[in-house]
């Protein structure tokens, strides 16, 4: 699907397919000039049969219309208002889309993007205009290993008609955010998609050490290994990859859109576990598949990174994916046992499978040596916050108001929702340990704010959000896969810095 923009003039031959909004009351307030009278004397005779009277969302396709005779014309129904609400707006774009999709036009115009729509600019309709149209036609699909691809027998030219050439340049640049933005989720969900014996650690910082030879002059990555890790002390992140013949990886892509600026970088945390088992605290084996989008919130930084250097942004971003296998093994950590953190705080283990804390824990430890600004980690991390906001909202927790409203907002404005959750200091009685300085489980309440407050344990005094994505990242109902979420929220939130 491609998208480009087609100011004021005739449209050409090319043009196989013009889509028209039509009002219920004042049927062609917004025609675009090119659009005669005898062709609206014809709309209206059609309009005369009382088939389609324009309301929301009603289609008619029109053939052989006088003068026209080469294009087919797709009326769309806008309703009685011609300032439209911004959920009619959408409708109308899903309406015209999908009317689309069964007609073999390859070369469309559509004047839709003019449209009085409330409280909408026009980088906004263009950008929900892009949107919906792509997640409509490029309807993702992972089954044998068939990643999404275009089908190229079915690409189609999509010309946005405007009669302003004032509105050139911001349009141009909603859709190219809007193609950078898509090019980040496809590949998250490739990412997350992919079955755990292929996406491991190693695999992970392979696709880290390829974006960096994509993006050369502004990606420089640096993989963590094993032996680093020990080094570094980063033992509650290795206690958990013990199990797994798998090696842990840690890979850090440090993104330089802003050179003058160097210090005080936003640092994006993703959590990467590619299988989690549980360990020792197995899991049940009911969707245990599932479990590989463990790493979804590695994916996630993965295609933000994609997305921010497709375009530029003139911010500095260092994104973390923290790869590691929680598996049962002769080595495997246990319950009981005492580790000692790269931060210093001894952690009892009370059960394995609050393994992805552990993980993050030590990665917050050792994102301080980056001098962050800003820290948001993205986690699969509890059950708990799929229990409570399910697949609606990703749970939001942070120890900025600041930080927290920005980020609910760009949620509402890119429709990748979050919602905020407590972090109460007394969410922390329940992590306390008789034998180290905090335990890394909970008493089955709270559990996401349990969770995140032993998080904010190893956050210095730093602005921090955590996102936990349990719910969000992966859709089991109709279409069991990937959501390529929070990449929107995240991308919306960046482009606002
Ligand atoms: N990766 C899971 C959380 C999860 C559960 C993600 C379901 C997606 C769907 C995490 O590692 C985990 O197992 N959390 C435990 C924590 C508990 C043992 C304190 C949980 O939520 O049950
Ligand atoms: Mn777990
Ligand atoms: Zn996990």
């Amino acid at each position: 699907m491609n998208f480009s923009v087609f100011v004021n003039y005739e449209p050409d031959k090319l043009i196989d397919c013009i889509v028209l909004g039509i009002f219920e009351l004042n049927p062609f307030s917004y025609l675009p000039n090119f659009i005669s009278d005898q062709v609206k004397i014809y709309i209206s005779k059609i309009m005369k049969y009382g088939d389609f009277q324009g309301q929301i969302g009603q289609t008619l396709v029109l053939y052989n219309v006088p003068t026209m005779t080469k294009k087919r014309i797709l009326l769309i129904g806008c309703g009685k208002n011609i300032n439209l609400s911004e959920s009619h707006y959408k409708k109308i774009i899903k309406a015209c889309i999908k009317n689309l999709v069964s007609i073999r036009a390859k070369y469309i115009l559509c004047s839709l993007i003019n449209y009085n729509v409330l409280h909408l600019n026009m980088y906004r309709k263009v950008r929900f205009f892009v949107e919906i149209s792509k997640e409509f036609l490029n309807f993702y699909e992972f089954k044998n290993f068939k990643f999404l691809h275009e089908n190229p027998d079915d690409q189609r030219y999509f010309f946005l008609y405007i009669e302003n050439i004032k509105k050139l340049a911001i349009i141009k640049l909603a859709i190219k955010h809007v193609d950078a933005i898509f090019k980040g989720i496809i590949r998250t969900k490739n990412l997350c998609n992919m079955p755990s014996n292929i996406c491991n650690a190693k695999y992970l910082s392979e696709k880290s050490k390829s974006l960096q030879l994509e993006y050369p002059n502004l990606l420089n990555t640096n993989i963590i290994s094993k032996r680093e890790m020990e080094k570094l002390k980063m033992n509650a992140y290795l206690s958990v990859s013990y199990g797994s013949y798998n090696e842990p990886f840690m890979s850090i892509i440090r993104y330089t859109g802003n050179p003058e600026r160097n210090s005080y970088p936003i640092v994006l945390i993703g959590k990467g576990v590619t299988f989690d088992s549980g360990g020792l605290s197995i899991k049940p084996s009911r969707n245990l598949d599932e479990m590989k989008y463990d790493m979804s919130g590695a994916a996630t930084v993965y295609g933000v990174m994609t997305t921010i250097s497709e375009l530029q942004l003139p911010i500095n971003v260092i994104g973390i994916l923290a790869g590691c296998d929680n598996m049962i093994g002769q080595n495997s950590y246990r319950p009981g046992d005492i580790i000692t953190s790269m931060s210093g705080k001894k952690i009892e283990i009370l059960n394995t499978d609050a393994e992805g804390r552990l993980i993050l824990c030590d990665v917050l430890t050792y994102s301080n040596r980056f001098n962050p600004g800003i820290i948001i980690d993205i986690a699969t991390l509890t059950g708990a916050c799929t229990v409570a906001l399910g697949e609606i909202y990703t749970g939001l927790m942070s120890n900025n108001e600041q930080l927290a409203q920005d980020l609910i907002n760009a949620g509402k404005i890119s429709n990748d929702l979050v919602w905020r959750l407590p972090l109460h200091t007394n969410y922390s009685k329940d992590l306390q340990s008789s034998v180290a300085d905090l335990n890394n489980s909970d008493k089955g309440l709270a559990g996401a704010s349990v969770a995140a407050c032993f998080l904010s344990k190893f956050v210095n005094n730093d602005l921090w959000a955590h996102l936990d994505i349990a719910g969000t990242a992966w859709s089991s109902s109709k279409m069991k896969g990937a959501t390529g979420r929070p990449n929107k929220l995240l991308c919306e939130y960046l482009l606002n810095k």
